[in-house]
């Protein structure tokens, strides 16, 4: 084999018996479920078929997928080693197998000992809930035809490899060749698949980032495992909405749902303490109120410190530059610290103007109001603008007891959702200081 044409066969010698062959596309080649060389259809002609959902029985996963497991659907899900994806798994297995369908799940990382502790530990007992220990990738294909399985896990798709290949188990080759192949049986069996990969922090290691674009649906879990609260995000979803979230804690008998995800992030929230605003984020389909927490504290070093964790740090530089341009609260010398509590990310823009009220909050040493709710995005000039889906937010904070809202005049809530809470529109930086201190 050679990448380009040569007059001279290296092996046998002989001339112009080069030929050239297209490589088999290992993505889209085999799949079942896609056809070619159609001809173009109006699109109001061809039949949408989604076909059934599964439902796993746990609330929280069913609504990140998007309302179900699809039936042919690869799923990857990413997170750091010991955060719980074997676990969260292997619930979800245990849920279906309990409702009468035959599942496989097949671990390379841990012997059939180890996984039977966790399901002791979780109670998983299901007499179709089959495991199977293995990592050769031939294998594990001839098992998933053997056994028919509703649905199968791979654990971890990092431990899986194929003697076709040279390189080693793990490395980028191993992992997409093991992946495509296991997505096309998916595709080809109508049996949903989950590839649990494993990330580091900064979310490098080869595997799961080389995968997103062969899956139909990416979850990755949120946090960090030294806290009980675990966050599960479709960062991409072909079946549904992506950036849904579901919202679990860890506990001694497995993750538990959490069915009100802003109560649960509000719980340890210091009432009329400088720096601490709440704000409504929408995530996904659903709005949920965070506390954005901030520390602004005179600096000892030459460059002061800036640190945002949960929010985008240069969204953060922006915000404090148009504070001490616009507003001339003077941050230049000072340390700046910004946490997002209870580990969520937030990445909306709505949350720009929350994040200026808690450094003006700290800066000023002036607690916000606790039962207020600060909702807007913020322009270069310190003009407040427009959000998304203001009356599901509203709603939201009425809910949990708000009685005051800050948004941009430029969103006009509806009458029924102005009506819970007390609004505030106002239009710029200026004005929100004055509202708020
Ligand atoms: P695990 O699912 O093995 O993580 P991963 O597969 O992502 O590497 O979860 C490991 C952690 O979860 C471990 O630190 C122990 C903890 N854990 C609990 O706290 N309670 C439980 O019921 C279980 C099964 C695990
Ligand atoms: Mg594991």
């Amino acid at each position: 084999m050679s990448p380009k044409w040569l007059g001279k066969c290296p092996s046998c010698n002989g001339w112009n018996c080069f030929a050239e062959e297209p490589l088999p596309d290992p993505d889209a080649g085999g799949r079942p479920d896609l056809v070619f060389g159609g001809k173009p259809l109006p699109i109001g002609d061809i039949p949408a078929e989604e076909g059934k959902r599964m439902l796993t029985g746990m609330a929280e996963i069913d609504r990140v997928l998007g309302g179900g497991l699809v039936s042919g659907s690869a799923i990857l899900v990413g997170g750091e080693p010991g955060i719980g994806k074997s676990t969260l798994m292997l619930q979800v297995m245990q849920n279906l197998a309990a409702g009468g369908r035959r599942v496989l799940y097949v671990s390379g990382e841990e012997s059939a000992a180890q996984i039977k502790l966790r399901a002791d530990r979780i109670g998983a007992q299901a007499k179709d809930l089959l495991v199977l220990v293995e990592v050769s990738l031939e294998k594990i294909l001839e098992q998933i035809n053997a056994v028919d399985p509703a649905v199968v896990v791979i654990d971890s798709v990092q431990t899986v490899y194929s003697s076709s290949l040279m390189s080693a188990p793990g490395s980028v080759g191993q992992v997409r060749e093991a992946s495509s192949r296991l997505i096309l049986a998916a595709k080809k069996n109508a049996v949903p698949v989950f590839l649990i990969g494993h990330v580091t922090k900064d979310g490098s290691i080869a595997g799961p980032k080389v995968l997103e674009h062969m899956v139909d649906t990416v979850l990755y879990f949120e946090g960090d495992s030294g806290h009980a609260y675990r966050i599960i995000r479709s960062i991409k979803n072909r079946f549904g909405p992506a950036n849904e979230i579901g919202v679990f804690e860890m506990r001694d008998r497995g993750l538990e749902e959490v069915p009100n995800p802003s109560a649960f992030f509000l719980a340890e929230r210091p009432e009329n303490a400088p720096g601490s605003v709440v704000v409504t984020s929408l995530e996904g389909t659903r709005p949920i109120l965070v506390e954005i927490q901030s520390l602004v504290a005179q600096s000892n070093l030459g460059m002061p410190r800036r640190t945002a964790i949960g929010v985008d740090s240069n969204r953060v530089s922006l915000l404090v530059a148009v504070l001490e341009r616009i507003c001339g609260l003077h941050l230049g010398g000072s340390d700046i610290f910004l946490n997002v509590a209870g580990g969520v990310r937030v990445e909306e823009p709505a949350v720009d103007l929350g994040i200026v009220a808690a450094l003006a909050s700290s800066f000023l040493d002036r607690p916000v109001d606790p039962r207020t709710v600060v909702l807007g995005e913020v322009g270069l000039t310190g003009e407040v603008r427009a959000v998304s889906q203001m009356d599901m937010r509203i709603k939201e904070a009425a809910r949990l007891g708000f009685n005051r809202c800050i948004i941009p005049k430029t969103s006009s809530p509806s009458a029924a959702a102005a009506e819970k809470i007390s609004v505030t529109a106002i239009g710029s930086l200026a004005e929100l200081l004055e509202n708020l201190f």
